[in-house]
């Protein structure tokens, strides 16, 4: 392999072509004065395995993976950290000097990063409400679990689902599932939306008095324009509602650490990246 030629890094999705991962990483590249190129690629789920070969034969040095190939990324991983293989899905793999891949998975590290750095809002004793049990609620769970919350509440549409994310995490902290009927009269200091119903413009049936004094709530996902989610929060008690965008690039920062080293800016990416939207 040439030494010099460009490190090359990628982020591996389908869709793909709206991703903002080439943007956050060019920046941080051009922060702390490295040449790398960073692109999007678009993969089918038969192909996933051969264009990420492809991608490293050709000087590829890591990759971003994001939906829907996350538990495959896992599957291809010789080598996994604890949170990844906990979390079931790869969202960093970084390859090594002998070609293997190793899987990590950041977005857990993003979100509680966002949360308690860049919003100064601490997981330590609160009593925290997560919407959702799908695989980005597995991706996040441990992070959050080790910052000692009072108590985390799963509350989804499959129950079954939630319960078993209960068990799964059970090791690292309180940690119990219910349906979104069993939440009237609960009250919490953080409520994070990781359901995918945002998506489609939908909310998950939420009841009222679901919010503590200075209380936040967060929607995993992030658009030009506030979520249905982070509406309902803002009529219905949320002293602080936030996006995913911070989480998505503090994600971001932590695949690029274990890629290059340093420790990238993120808050004028955040910045740059929230501007692009409007
Ligand atoms: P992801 O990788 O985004 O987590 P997923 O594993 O398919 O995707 O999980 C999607 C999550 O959003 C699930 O918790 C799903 O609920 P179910 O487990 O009952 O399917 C939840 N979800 C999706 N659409 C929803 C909606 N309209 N209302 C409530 N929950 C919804």
């Amino acid at each position: 392999m040439s030494k010099n030629k460009i490190d090359r890094y990628a982020v591996f999705g389908n869709p793909i072509a709206h991703s903002k991962s080439p943007q956050i990483h060019t920046h941080f590249a051009e922060q702390t004065d490295q040449q790398m190129i960073y692109t999007a690629e678009l993969a089918e789920v038969e192909n996933f395995e051969n264009r990420v070969r492809e991608f490293v034969a050709n000087n590829g040095k890591g990759l971003n993976i994001t939906v829907p190939f996350k538990q495959q990324a896992w599957e291809l991983a010789t080598q996994r950290s604890p949170r990844a293989d906990r979390a079931g899905a790869v969202n960093t793999i970084i390859v090594k000097q002998d070609g293997s891949y190793y899987g990590e998975n950041t977005d857990g590290t993003g979100l509680v990063r966002d949360l308690t750095e860049n919003h100064q809002i601490s997981l330590k004793d609160k009593r925290i409400l997560i919407l959702g049990a799908g695989g980005a609620v597995r991706g996040v769970l441990e992070p959050i679990l080790n910052k000692h919350p009072a108590e985390v509440l799963i509350a989804n549409r499959t129950l079954s689902k939630a319960l078993q994310l209960a068990v799964d995490f059970a090791d690292l902290g309180k940690i119990s599932g219910c349906g979104f009927d069993e939440l009237e009269g609960e009250s919490f200091d953080i409520v994070i939306n990781g359901t995918s119903a945002s998506l489609h413009g939908d909310l998950p049936p939420l009841p009222n008095g679901l919010f503590n004094d200075n209380a936040s709530a967060y929607d995993m996902m992030y658009a030009a324009h506030p979520t249905v989610f982070m509406e309902w929060a803002e009529q219905h008690g949320a002293t602080k509602v936030l996006d995913g965008l911070g989480m998505l690039v503090e994600q971001a920062a932590e695949a690029f650490t274990l890629w290059r080293g340093g420790l990238p800016e993120t808050k004028p990416v955040i910045d740059a990246i929230r501007a692009s939207l409007k």
